[in-house]
C-alpha cells in the first residue's frame, strides 16, 4: 500500500478503497485527495458512487495554481513566491501585474514593452461614452463598471479566440489598460463632469488620478506621494488566489466565454459587501458609529448578532491580514498630505477593543484588507461608492492570470458542481381542482429547516 494514500472503508459494504494523496509546494499546506476517487465507494453495483459535500467550498481545492500563496494561519501572502511586503516596498503595480500574469519579474526591456502596451490600450472607443451617458447620475460606479466592461466584449470580437495566445495577450493589455479609464469615466459621469482622456506620459496610477481629478489645467500633475500610495494599494489588491470573484472568473471563463464577459462576472462577484464591497461598508459603519465613545456599544451589538464588524474576519486568514498591516503604514504617509481622516480614531478603537474581546479572539477575527483601505481612499478624495471600483482595477491582472491558468490546465473542464437532491420524488401533474383541494397540506418542496 502506498504511503501517500488514505484507505477508506465503506461500512455499508465492508469494502476498502485506496485513494492517493498528492501535494502542492508545501506538503503541510495543500495535501489533497481527489474527490472523484470517492466515486469508487458504491452501496451497490448501479449506485452512482459517493460525492463530497462542501457548501461554500470550505475545504475544496478547485484547481492547482502557481500564482498566489496564502497561509492564513501565519498571515503570509506571496505572488509567484515574492512576499507582499517586499513587492509593496520595491515594486510597482505594473511590474507586479506582469509578474502575476507571466510568472517572472520583467527585465528592463520587457517592462518597457509592457508599459508601452498598457499605455497604448488606455483609450476607450468613443461609443463607450454613450453607454456611460445612459446611466442615471446616481448610478453606483460598480454597476457602471460591470456593465461597460461586459460591453467591451462587443467591440472586440477577436476576444472569442481564447485559445490563441496572441489574442489573449491583446485582450489582457486592453483590460488592464482600459479598466482605470472605465472607472474614471464612471466617476466623472456621476459628477456630471466631462470625461478626461488618458495622459500617456503619466504612470498607471498617475494617469488614473489624472482621469479622475483633472480640472481645467493643461497638464495634470499627480501628487507623487498619493500616486505611490495608490500604486502600493494596487499591488496589495492584485491577486488573492481562489476568492469569490476569482472563482467567478474561472467558473464563467470555463464555459469559454470571452475575457470581457468573464471579468464582468468577476467584478459583479467583487461588488458584494462580504467581498470587495466591504471597504464601502466599513466606511458607512464607521460613519454610523460616529465617535470613539460609541465603539463599545457597537461591539456589543455585533456580539449579540446584530450585524457584523465589517472589515474584520476572513475565510482564509485566521491571523492579521498582511495587507492590512501595510495599509496602516501607507495611511500615515497619505495623511501627511491630506490631513488625518477623523474616522481613523474610530477604526483604531474598534480594532483595539475587538482584538482584546473573547468573541473575536475565539473566532480568530482580525482586520482584513478592507478595514483601513477605505479610510485612505476617503482621505484621497474618493467617494465611498468608488471603493469597490478601486479594488476591481488592480484585481483585473489577477483575474486574467487565473483565467489563463485555468484555460491552459489540461485537468480543467467546464465548471459544473454536483448537488445532493432533496426535492420530491417523481409525481403526477395536479390539475387546478386537486391543487385547490390540497392547499395548506405540507409540501415536499419546502426546505427541511425553516428559514
Ligand atoms: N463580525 C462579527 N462576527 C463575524 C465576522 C464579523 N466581521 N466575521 C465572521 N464572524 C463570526 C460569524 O458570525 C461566525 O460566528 P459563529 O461561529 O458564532 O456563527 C464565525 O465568525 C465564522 O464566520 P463565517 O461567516 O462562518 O466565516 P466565513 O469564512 O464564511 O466568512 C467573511 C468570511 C469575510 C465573509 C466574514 O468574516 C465577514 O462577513 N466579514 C465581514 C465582511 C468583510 O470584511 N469582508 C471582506 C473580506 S476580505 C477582502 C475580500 O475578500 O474582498
Amino acid at each position: 500500500m502506498a504511503k501517500d494514500s488514505i484507505t477508506l472503508i465503506d461500512n455499508r459494504t465492508g469494502k476498502s478503497y485506496e485513494a492517493a494523496i498528492f501535494y502542492g509546494t508545501y506538503p503541510e499546506y495543500g495535501a489533497a485527495v481527489g474527490a472523484v476517487d470517492l466515486r469508487q465507494l458504491k452501496a451497490s453495483e448501479d449506485d452512482f458512487g459517493l460525492m463530497s459535500y462542501d457548501p461554500a467550498f470550505m475545504n475544496t481545492a478547485s484547481c492547482q495554481s502557481r500564482i498566489t500563496f496564502v497561509d492564513g494561519d501565519k498571515g503570509i501572502l506571496r505572488y509567484r513566491g515574492y512576499t507582499i511586503e517586499e513587492l509593496a516596498e520595491k515594486s510597482t503595480y505594473l511590474e507586479t501585474a506582469y509578474l502575476i500574469l507571466y510568472g517572472e519579474l520583467p527585465t528592463k526591456a520587457e517592462l518597457d514593452q509592457w508599459k508601452h502596451d498598457i499605455t497604448f490600450h488606455t483609450i476607450l472607443h468613443e461609443n463607450i461614452k454613450k453607454f456611460m451617458d445612459g446611466f442615471h447620475h446616481d448610478a453606483h460606479p460598480m454597476g457602471m463598471l460591470v456593465s461597460t466592461v461586459a460591453a467591451l466584449s462587443t467591440f472586440y470580437p477577436d476576444a472569442k479566440l481564447i485559445f490563441d495566445a496572441e489574442s489573449r495577450k491583446k485582450q489582457t493589455c486592453r483590460l488592464v489598460g482600459k479598466m482605470p479609464t472605465l472607472a474614471a469615466f464612471a466617476y466623472r459621469h456621476s459628477l456630471g463632469m466631462p470625461y478626461a482622456y488618458p495622459d500617456n506620459d503619466l504612470s498607471y496610477t498617475g494617469n488614473f488620478l489624472n482621469m479622475l481629478f483633472k480640472m481645467t489645467e493643461v497638464k495634470y500633475q499627480p501628487d507623487p506621494i498619493l500616486e505611490k500610495a495608490l500604486d502600493v494599494l494596487f499591488i496589495l489588491h492584485a491577486d488573492h488566489e481562489q476568492n469569490c470573484s476569482t472563482n467567478a472568473m474561472r467558473s464563467v471563463g470555463s464555459s469559454q466565454a470571452d475575457p470581457y464577459c468573464s471579468v464582468a462576472a468577476a467584478a459583479a462577484a467583487l461588488y458584494g459587501p462580504l467581498h470587495g464591497g466591504a471597504n464601502e461598508a466599513v466606511l458607512k459603519m464607521l460613519s454610523e458609529i460616529g465617535s470613539k465613545g460609541k465603539v463599545p456599544e457597537f461591539i456589543k451589538k455585533v456580539k449579540a448578532g446584530e450585524g457584523r464588524l465589517m472589515g474584520f474576519g476572513h475565510r482564509v486568514y485566521k491571523n492579521y491580514d498582511p495587507r492590512a498591516k501595510i495599509i496602516k503604514q501607507v495611511a500615515d504617509q497619505v495623511f501627511e498630505i491630506t490631513g488625518r481622516n477623523a474616522l481613523l480614531d474610530i477604526a483604531l478603537e474598534l480594532e483595539r477593543i475587538a482584538l482584546e474581546d473573547e468573541y473575536f479572539i475565539k473566532r480568530k477575527l482580525y482586520p482584513n484588507v478592507d478595514f483601513y483601505s477605505g479610510i485612505i481612499y476617503q482621505a484621497m478624495g474618493f467617494p465611498v461608492e468608488m471603493f469597490p471600483v478601486l479594488f476591481a482595477i488592480p484585481r483585473t491582472s489577477g483575474w486574467i492570470a487565473q483565467w489563463e491558468e485555468m484555460l491552459l490546465d489540461p485537468e480543467q473542464k467546464i465548471s459544473r458542481p454536483r448537488q445532493v437532491y432533496l426535492g420530491p420524488d417523481k409525481r403526477s401533474y395536479l390539475g387546478m381542482e386537486q391543487r385547490e383541494a390540497s392547499a395548506g397540506e405540507p409540501s415536499p418542496t419546502k426546505p427541511r429547516k425553516a428559514a
